[in-house]
C-alpha cells in the first residue's frame, strides 16, 4: 500500500478545501527539483511549438495562484496549468464550495475563481523564469467586471511574458454568464482581443493561445468553435472543463450546485473530444481532460484524438504518485501497441 492510501482517510476527514491547502503546503516544503531535464524523454511530444516531456498535465484549478508549479512538475507531470487567474484578486463564492463525492470518485466545485490576482501571480512566475518545464497560465475575468473582453486582454498582456501558453477559460460554470463567451458572436472578438494583447506584450516569442471549452456544448456550438479556432490558428483546444450536467450519482453531495468533475465526467468529455476531432479534422491539437485516473484512460483519450491530457480530480483519490504511474503506464501501452511516439498514436482509434 502506498503512503497516500495510508493518509487518505485522515485527509478525507478534513474539509476538502482545508485538505487542498495542506497539500499545497506540503508541495511547498518539497525539496524543489522542478522539471527533470532528461535528455531522452520517451514520451516527449511537440504541440503548438512547445516540447512537452510527456503528455500528462495537471489541469487548472489545483494551483490557482502558481504557488507550486515546479513541485508539480517534479511529481512527473509533463506540464502544469496554473489559474484560473483574474485581473483583480477575488474571494470566490461563500464556503462550503468544494465537495468530495467519494462513492462516485468525483468532485463538485463552485469555487468561483478565488485567486490572488494577476500582479501577485505574474511576480511569482517571473521569479521562476529560466527554469525548465512547461507552465501554462489559465486566464479568466473578474465576476464584477463590466468589460469581460477587456479583462481577458489585460490578462493576456500581463501573463504572456511569463507563460509557456495561455489558456482562455470561457467554460467555468461558476462565474455567471461566463460561458456565453463561447457563443459564436462573442468568441471571435474575444480571441482577437487576446491575440492582439499577447502580440503586443510579446512581439518576439509569443506563447500559443489555447481555448478551454465546456463539455455541455451542443453540436452546432462545437462546429462554430472549431471554425473560429481554426481561423485564429489557436495552439490547442482543451476539452473539457467541469459539467453542469448530473449523470446518475450516488453521493450525498450529488445535488450541490457547481461543476462536476472526475469519473462521472468521463463519457461526456470523451464524446466532446470526439466531436472536436471530427470538427477540426485533426488540424488543431486537442487536450483531453475529464475523468482521467489511469494510464489506460489517458491512452484511450490519446487514441480518440488528444495530443495531451490533463487531470485534477483523480489526484484527490489517488494521490501525488499518480502522474508518474500514468506516464510509466502510457509508455508501456505505446510500446505494446507498436507505436514509437505519442504523436503517432493520436487519433488512431
Ligand atoms: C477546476 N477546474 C478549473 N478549470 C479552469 O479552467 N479554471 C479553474 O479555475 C478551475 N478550477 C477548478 C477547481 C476545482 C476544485 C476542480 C475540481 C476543477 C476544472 C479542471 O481544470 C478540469 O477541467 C476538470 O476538473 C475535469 O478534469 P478532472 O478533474 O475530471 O480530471
Amino acid at each position: 500500500m502506498d503512503a497516500f492510501r495510508m493518509i487518505r482517510p485522515a485527509l478525507f476527514a478534513l474539509d476538502p478545501e482545508r485538505a487542498h491547502g495542506l497539500s499545497i503546503a506540503a508541495l511547498k516544503a518539497l525539496p524543489g527539483r522542478g522539471a527533470r531535464a532528461e535528455s531522452a524523454w520517451p514520451l516527449a511530444t511537440q504541440v503548438a511549438g512547445l516540447t512537452f516531456p510527456n503528455p500528462v498535465g495537471l489541469a487548472a484549478g489545483y494551483d490557482k495562484d502558481a504557488q507550486v508549479p515546479d513541485a508539480l512538475l517534479s511529481l512527473g507531470f509533463g506540464f502544469a496549468e496554473v489559474g484560473s487567474i483574474t485581473p483583480f484578486p477575488q474571494g470566490g463564492n461563500p464556503k462550503p464550495r468544494l465537495f468530495r463525492l467519494v462513492e462516485d470518485a468525483a468532485v463538485i466545485n463552485r469555487m468561483g475563481f478565488n485567486n490572488g490576482g494577476a500582479l501577485a501571480v505574474r511576480e511569482r512566475l517571473a521569479r521562476r523564469q529560466g527554469r525548465p518545464g512547461i507552465v501554462g497560465v489559465n486566464i479568466g475575468a473578474n465576476k464584477d467586471s463590466d468589460d469581460r473582453v477587456a479583462d481577458y486582454a489585460l490578462m493576456a498582456r500581463a501573463m504572456a511574458p511569463v507563460a509557456s501558453y495561455l489558456a482562455v477559460n470561457v467554460s467555468s460554470p461558476n462565474t455567471p454568464g461566463l460561458r456565453a463567451l463561447q457563443d459564436e458572436g462573442a468568441l471571435g472578438a474575444l480571441l482577437d482581443a487576446v491575440i492582439a494583447a499577447r502580440d503586443e506584450a510579446c512581439p518576439q516569442h509569443a506563447p500559443p493561445v489555447f481555448l478551454k471549452v465546456a463539455p455541455d456544448l451542443q453540436p452546432a456550438d462545437v462546429d462554430a468553435i472549431a471554425r473560429i479556432a481554426l481561423d485564429r490558428k489557436l495552439g490547442a483546444l482543451i476539452v473539457s472543463n467541469t459539467t453542469i450536467a448530473r449523470p446518475a450519482l450516488r453521493s450525498a453531495h450529488a445535488d450541490e450546485t457547481g461543476g462536476l468533475s472526475g469519473a462521472p465526467l468521463k463519457d461526456l468529455a470523451i464524446a466532446r473530444l470526439r466531436d472536436f476531432r471530427r470538427a477540426t479534422g485533426g488540424a488543431i491539437p486537442l487536450v483531453g481532460v475529464g475523468g482521467i485516473a489511469s494510464a489506460d484512460e489517458a491512452w484511450e483519450r490519446i487514441r480518440a484524438g488528444a495530443s495531451l491530457v490533463q487531470l485534477y480530480s483523480a489526484l484527490v483519490y489517488h494521490g501525488p504518485g499518480l502522474a508518474r504511474r500514468i506516464v510509466h503506464g502510457l509508455e508501456a501501452r505505446m510500446r505494446a501497441e507498436g507505436f514509437s511516439s505519442i504523436a503517432e498514436a493520436v487519433g488512431t482509434a
